[in-house]
């Protein structure tokens, strides 16, 4: 318990401590702001990526959190709703990329049982995929005199080590009528490589590292036009506050002009600091 006793100098260090600790934030000190307008990310085949993208040379104040990249031995990887994926393209311009799993990554067996899904607020199916189905778990069936096409085999378990990849709408494969499977996982695969896929079964591991189409929208495009506007130099994000600021120079741009633009931060680091 603090005493009533307490000195004048007490006081005034109690209070800035506190006062410090109100501002408390994932932003450095502002000096250093301005890297995001100078510094791009590259790996590997992936290169010169600026806003909303960060990672490698851009800190992840410098954009949205799911846009957060990291370059693993020269392979750039993305996290969407708790599946990591291999960046294998972007497109910039139509805001499109390629993405493969990275469970599933010259390996057909996996013990993610998570769907590939994107809930569309940054990340939707893009065009040129096909679904595709694969089941682990599956019990040995003796219902069939020689092994189907689409059986593979995965440790998984125990004696459950029977996999099915399907493919199309069900039952267009109807395997699972005989297989009785623990889980499912569904992953997009590209148009022609599934049609590749359909003459030969064998192909599974080549087709999952081709990945499939994904289309990306920034929620924050419209904050980030309002802040090149008003003039604003950069655009990036304040993982504490979870919300977009704006960067002028190496500071944030002065909450006078913030105020004036819905939607930016009013309070907190924005303001608070100077
Ligand atoms: C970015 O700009 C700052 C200041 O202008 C400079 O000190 C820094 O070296 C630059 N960084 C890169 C990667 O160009
Ligand atoms: C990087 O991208 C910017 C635009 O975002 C473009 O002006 C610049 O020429 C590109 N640099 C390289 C090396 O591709
Ligand atoms: C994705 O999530 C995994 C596990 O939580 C983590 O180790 C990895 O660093 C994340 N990758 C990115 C790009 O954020
Ligand atoms: C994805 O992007 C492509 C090319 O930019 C576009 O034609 C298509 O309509 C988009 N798909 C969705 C689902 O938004
Ligand atoms: C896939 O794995 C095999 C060995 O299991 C390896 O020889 C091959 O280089 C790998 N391919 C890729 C593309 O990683
Ligand atoms: C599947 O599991 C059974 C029982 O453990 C084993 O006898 C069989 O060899 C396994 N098959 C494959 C292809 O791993
Ligand atoms: C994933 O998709 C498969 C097939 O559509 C479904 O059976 C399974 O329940 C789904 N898994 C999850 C975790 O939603
Ligand atoms: C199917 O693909 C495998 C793996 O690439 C290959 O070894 C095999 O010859 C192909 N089979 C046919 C019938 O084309
Ligand atoms: C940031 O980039 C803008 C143009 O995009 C430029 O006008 C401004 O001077 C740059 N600021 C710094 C600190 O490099």
């Amino acid at each position: 318990m603090l005493s009533l006793s307490l000195s004048s100098p007490t006081i005034i260090i109690f209070s800035i401590f506190i006062v410090s600790l109100h501002h408390t934030t994932s932003l450095p000190s502002h000096a250093s702001l301005s890297i995001c307008n100078n510094t791009t990310f590259n790996c590997g085949t992936i290169t010169n990526l600026s806003y909303p993208f960060t990672g490698g040379d851009r800190p992840s104040f410098c954009g949205p959190p799911q846009f957060h990249l990291n370059c693993q031995n020269g392979v750039p990887e993305l996290n969407i709703s708790s599946v990591s994926y291999r960046v294998l393209q972007i497109n910039s311009a139509t805001h499109s990329l390629t993405l493969a799993r990275l469970d599933l990554w010259n390996d057909t067996c996996t013990h993610h049982y998570i769907n590939s899904t994107f809930d569309g607020t940054s990340y939707s199916y893009g065009l040129g995929n096909r679904k595709l189905i694969l089941y682990y778990g599956c019990k040995p069936t003796s219902v069939f005199t020689e092994d189907p096409h689409n059986l593979f085999h995965c440790d998984c378990n125990g004696y459950k080590n029977n996999s099915y990849c399907l493919i199309g709408p069900f039952p267009l494969d109807p395997i699972l009528i005989f297989a009785e499977c623990d889980e499912g996982v569904e992953v997009p695969i590209l148009e022609e490589q599934a049609n590749k896929f359909v003459g030969n079964r064998s192909l599974l591991r080549e087709v999952l590292m081709k990945g499939f189409n994904v289309n990306y929208s920034n929620p924050f495009d419209d904050d980030c036009l309002e802040c090149i506007g008003s003039g604003g130099h950069q655009c990036g994000f304040d993982y504490d506050v979870d919300k977009p600021i704006c960067i002028c120079g190496n500071e944030l741009c002065p909450s006078s002009e913030l105020g004036k633009v819905p939607g930016w931060q009013g309070g907190g680091s924005a303001t608070g600091t100077t």
